[in-house]
């Protein structure tokens, strides 16, 4: 039986792909589908291994292009291979403020399209931060108090911005900071003009989950593909961690997976 041991995963699931040293750290490098198809592996074998005792997976889940296939093939193993997300209680990572959940450029709308809509999740599982309130400080909290009353991440999954972000944590953004409002850079509005039609349609602010609230997380996994990633990337692995790349914080952690298409690797 495959057990989960959240300090020793899976390295018999990611054979198809090869180990190669960046920086400090070794990446799992492959195909983009074989990538995709090896966190799947790794995340069923999670909720499968929970449900069998009876118990929930707690997942953190991302949104953008970086995870469609991911999602694509879970929700394959949903209708083909009985893959189910009863016991699955998840939480977004980040949701820009101020569009409601109806609009189609918010999180929650994306992850509704894109997973939860095709699969057997419970709605009240279902968590994304908050992009309406009257108090960002209080409405953060409450999103923290929903992930420890959980019971903490197990599984949570991240891409990378250009610009070396984790969530929405942005430039700047400490090892210790936890879910808050936060003023998106630059890259990131440039990089999210075209699916808002224009720079002047994206949200100035998001909430995000912190680097230190990711960091709490039992294991984590950051998926990279394309070259436009690879710079940031090697920074990311082999930089002494600081607030400028603040994926480079995850150095700090003792379960980071690091999945790469070839070309974010750079062969
Ligand atoms: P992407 O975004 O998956 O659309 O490349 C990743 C990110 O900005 O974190």
């Amino acid at each position: 039986m495959v057990t989960y041991d959240p300090y020793n995963l899976f390295r018999f699931k990611v054979s198809s792909l090869k180990n190669v040293k960046i920086g400090f750290r070794t990446a799992q490098v492959g195909e983009w589908g074989e990538v995709s198809l090896a966190v799947a592996d790794e995340l069923e074998s999670l909720i499968r291994e929970r449900a069998g005792r009876g118990e929930s997976a707690v997942l953190g889940l991302a949104t953008g292009s970086t995870p469609l296939e991911l999602y694509r093939e879970l929700i394959r193993r949903h209708r083909e291979e009985g893959l189910s997300f009863a016991n699955v209680t998840s939480f977004n990572l980040d949701e820009y403020e101020g569009l409601g959940r109806d609009h189609e450029r918010s999180y929650w709308c994306e992850m509704w399209q894109n997973l939860f809509d095709h699969v057997d999740i419970d709605p009240t599982r279902v968590h994304v931060p908050p992009s309406r309130f009257e108090d960002a400080e209080a409405a953060a909290l409450e999103y923290e108090a929903k992930i420890a009353d959980a019971g903490g991440i197990d599984w949570q999954l991240l891409g990378i911005g250009r610009a070396g972000h984790i969530g929405f944590n942005e430039a700047g953004s400490g090892r210790e900071t936890r879910t808050r409002r936060i003023a998106l850079a630059e890259e990131t509005i440039v990089d999210a003009a075209p699916g808002f039609k224009g720079r002047e349609h994206v949200p100035t602010h998001a909430v995000t989950m912190g680097v230190g609230t990711i960091l709490e997380s039992r294991r984590i996994v950051l998926m990279a593909q394309g070259e436009g990633k690879r710079e940031i990337v090697h920074q990311a692995m082999s930089q002494v961690p600081s607030e400028r790349v603040p994926a480079s914080f995850l150095q700090l952690h003792e379960n980071v997976g690091w999945f790469l298409a070839k070309d974010t690797a750079g062969f």
